[in-house]
């Protein structure tokens, strides 16, 4: 297989991109990223030296290059990751959310007219359905759910869905579609919460947490989301869209709590601040569906692999120490804010 994985210099794509190449030694991968602030070649360090790997810097925006690197590389499967993820950047600023997100996919499977012949995953998110409410955890999100995005992100996603199945319909381009939940795992920028709260607490800063922190979100490990995409792709019918969970339904402040105990640190360093704008209460995964078709499983449970990814943060500050300050200025950002 010749692979190209957009976006695989972030945080999911570099660990999907690892995996693929470690699990399947023949085949030729090409990473296509824009390199922003969240793309990070480092993350692929493993991968300098293997020749079936080659990396190239581009905006999925600009279709001639991507077709030319489909071209050049005899790419007949693309995983696109590449998007803008941050919910909190896209309240701030849309604009680069409509452009990536929307603009960038609709690029691609314009290229995927051409070369109809391609396998295309597309992978999106839990945030296109809404939010469930707190008092129903019978409530869970499946592939039948009705779409209704509540932020920029989230819009820009299910738009995103949208242009996917539109081609699918109309030009009978060969694609999946998966919606996950929040993942956690190495290399995540450290603006996210759990990357957020492991980097601070590891240096006895305060650490942010929205409202009474209540907010329930189907916490997934980063592997779990590579080994769904990875049967997707192996065992998923062409047109179908997969719902992947973690059965990690836990509250924001459940997980503040529990990094704080893995790192021996107080809850004083927790500081209340104002919620975001529009927030989501809660989400939950229900994806039998990719249980019973693919077999999909995570593979741990939450709190073997939170200890796991503390336990990461601490052994590689050298791959965060660079970005912290980012992370620093998002959470002082929330700190002038505190109730
Ligand atoms: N992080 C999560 O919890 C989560 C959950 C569900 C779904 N997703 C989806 O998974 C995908 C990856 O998320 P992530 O958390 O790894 O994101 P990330 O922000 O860590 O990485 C995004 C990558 O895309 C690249 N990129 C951004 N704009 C680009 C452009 N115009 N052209 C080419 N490359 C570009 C960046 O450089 C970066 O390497 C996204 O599609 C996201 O919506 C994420």
């Amino acid at each position: 297989m010749n692979i190209l994985i957009t976006g695989g210099a972030g945080f999911i794509g570099s660990n999907f991109t690892t995996y693929w190449a470690n699990k399947y030694t023949n085949d030729d991968i090409v990473v296509y990223d824009k390199l922003t602030y969240a793309g990070n070649i480092e993350n692929l360090k493993e991968l300098f030296d293997n020749p079936k790997f080659s990396f190239v810097e581009g905006d999925i925006v600009d279709g001639e290059l991507f077709e030319k690197t489909i071209v050049d590389h005899e790419v007949n499967t693309i995983v696109h990751f590449a998007a803008e993820t941050h919910v909190d950047r896209s309240i701030e600023g849309p604009e680069a959310f409509v452009h990536t997100n929307i603009m960038g996919t609709f690029r691609i499977l314009e290229v995927l007219r051409k070369y109809p012949a391609i396998r295309f995953h597309h992978i999106s998110t839990d945030e296109v359905f809404g939010e469930l409410p707190l008092d129903d955890p019978n409530a869970k999100f499946s592939e039948t759910t009705a779409y209704d995005p509540r932020s920029p992100y989230s819009a820009s996603k299910a738009a995103s869905d949208h242009l996917v199945r539109a081609y699918v319909n109309t030009y009978k381009i060969k694609a999946t579609i998966s919606n996950c939940s929040n993942n956690y795992g190495p290399y995540c920028f450290p603006e996210k919460l759990i990357p957020l709260t492991i980097t601070r607490a590891i240096n006895n800063q305060e650490i942010p947490v929205y409202g009474d922190g209540m907010q329930v979100r189907d916490w997934i490990h980063v592997d779990d989301h590579c080994l769904g995409v990875d049967l997707i792709l192996e065992k998923g019918k062409l047109g179908e869209t997969y719902i992947l969970g973690g059965h990690g339904e836990k509250p924001n402040i459940y997980i503040v709590k529990e990094i704080l105990k893995l790192l021996s640190k107080p809850e004083s360093l927790i500081v209340h601040v104002g919620d975001r704008k529009g927030h989501d209460k809660r989400y939950a995964m229900d994806f039998t569906k990719a249980k019973n078709e693919l077999g999909f499983e995570p593979q741990k449970p939450l709190e073997k692999r939170l200890e796991e990814t503390v336990q990461w943060y601490v052994d590689n500050q050298d791959w965060w120490a660079p970005l912290k300050a980012e992370g620093d200025r998002i959470a002082e950002g929330y700190l002038r804010n505190r109730i």
